[in-house]
């Protein structure tokens, strides 16, 4: 070691002591540590897991490098010579027991409990986690509702992550005052009532909260950053309004399937300057009303509007969007002919014309009539393009096309009596 010079040794030295050893951490945490491990049921500790290593007869900083205190929280913070914990990270380990009600740990940047099996409700008091930027307790059987006092988590709060519990009760209107929140996921709980604006919420890139009961009307408008919005599978029930995106420009997909909405979709969906997938299945919509330049703005790669109550002809200007490249409007009351232009778009060689060619056009379990337009009788079923249309009026589609199957055409009498214009 003679030849390194000793200013050198002195800065090892100095990252010695500041890294291991000679700093303990504040008794503040321990407490906090010792609270959440007297919660956890001993029984779900299994021997050799990360808690069974956690020895409160040492110090817990100042052990991590050795046998105890081997997994589970990091110490990188150190205050006035004194250790503070930064991380406390248990997931998927199988334990169970209640969450600790008094987190007094201030240097704490994250928090993952995902996917243990605590049970019991969300602690109210989070108050004293000044530095927190990262929640999740997802995937675990807690319950009763989410309280009101989460509003109340710092402003450094990014990522919020209750999914996946047995959490009931409204959605707190308080999460409007976490204003740096980047991602909140609530999807499946239980939660009901009306979801509240929260529009306050300035950075929220990423809201899901599917599979839940939410009711009521959509709020009229969402927040300004979304990129993903997903309200699948609740209750949500009246129109879309017709500036429901005016203020996320930068959406790129919302999912608001498996719901009650109903009336017409707004026109302004198909002109959304950043809209790439549009998923409305499995609600009440009657009425697509066409786009003021036929959408040819649009950014939509794939538009699901099946399992609906959509009337009226297929909606042409959907055969001329630049990118669109999978279509569902199965199971609807579609009637009239196949446009041509769907044909053309479904037999498109890629980049043709600069258009993205179907990919995916689903149109059986409609009321739709006449002859298969010519250019889809060129395709073979190795051809990559999936295509249904089985279950309507056509006048011929026999199963030797590929595409007709997946359900005979509707009897005669069933197509006169929706459609008694069909010659
Ligand atoms: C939550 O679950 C526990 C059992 O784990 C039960 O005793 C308690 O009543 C439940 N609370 C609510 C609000 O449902
Ligand atoms: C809807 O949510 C319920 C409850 O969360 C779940 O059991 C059901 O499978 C979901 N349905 C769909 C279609 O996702
Ligand atoms: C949707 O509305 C219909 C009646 O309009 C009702 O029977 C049904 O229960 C509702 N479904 C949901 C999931 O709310
Ligand atoms: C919202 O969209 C409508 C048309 O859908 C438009 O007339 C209105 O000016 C827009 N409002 C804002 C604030 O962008």
């Amino acid at each position: 070691m003679g030849y390194l010079p000793s200013s050198f040794l002195l800065i090892i030295v100095f990252i010695e002591l500041c890294f291991h050893g000679s700093s303990i951490t504040h008794w503040e945490d321990v407490q906090a540590l010792k609270q959440f491990r007297n919660g956890v049921n001993s029984n779900s500790v299994g021997p050799g897991s990360c808690l069974a290593s956690w020895d409160f007869s040492v110090d817990p900083c100042d052990s991590l490098s050795g046998e105890k205190f081997t997994c589970g929280f990091r110490c990188d913070a150190v205050v006035s010579g004194v250790s503070r914990i930064t991380e406390l990270t248990l997931d998927r380990a199988g334990y169970s027991g209640s969450l600790s009600s008094s987190w007094n740990l201030p240097y704490l940047q994250t928090l993952d409990l995902t996917s243990n099996y605590f049970t019991g409700s969300i602690p109210g008091a989070f108050s004293r986690l000044t530095r927190l930027q990262r929640l999740s307790l997802s995937g675990n059987l807690l319950n009763g509702s989410i309280p009101d006092s989460v509003g109340s988590l710092p402003n450094s709060l990014e990522e919020l992550l209750l999914d996946n519990n047995n959490l009931q009760g409204p959605i707190p209107r308080s999460l409007n005052g976490l204003k740096n929140l980047k991602r909140l996921e609530l999807q499946g709980n239980r939660l009901s009532g009306e979801f509240p604006e929260l529009t306050q919420l300035s950075q929220l890139y990423f809201l899901d909260a599917s599979n839940n009961a939410i009711s009521g009307d959509l709020p009229s408008t969402f927040p300004s950053n979304l990129i993903e919005l997903a309200l699948r599978n609740n209750s949500l029930q009246g129109n879309i309004p017709a500036n429901l995106l005016n203020n996320s420009v930068y959406l790129q997909v919302l999912d608001l399937s498996y719901n009650n909405l109903t009336g017409s979709l707004p026109p302004d969906l198909f002109t959304h300057p950043s809209l790439e997938q549009l998923t409305l299945a499995y609600n009440q919509f009657r009425w697509v009303l066409v786009p003021a330049n036929w959408g040819q703005n649009s950014e939509l790669i794939a538009v699901d509007l099946s399992n609906n109550d959509i009337h009226g002809f297929l909606p042409g200007f959907l055969g001329w969007m630049p990118k669109l490249s999978a279509l569902s409007l199965e199971n609807n009351k579609f009637s009239g002919m196949i446009p041509t232009q769907y044909a053309l778009k479904a037999v498109a060689e890629e980049g043709q014309g600069g258009v993205a060619p179907f990919e995916r056009l689903l149109l059986g379990g409609n009321y739709l009539f006449g002859l298969i337009p010519g250019p889809l009788l060129q395709l073979r079923s190795g051809s990559g393009v999936t295509i249904r249309l089985g279950d309507n009026c056509l006048y011929e589609c026999p199963e030797s096309f590929y595409f007709c199957g997946g359900g005979i055409q509707k009897s005669l009498m069933e197509c006169k009596a929706f459609t008694p214009v069909i010659p």
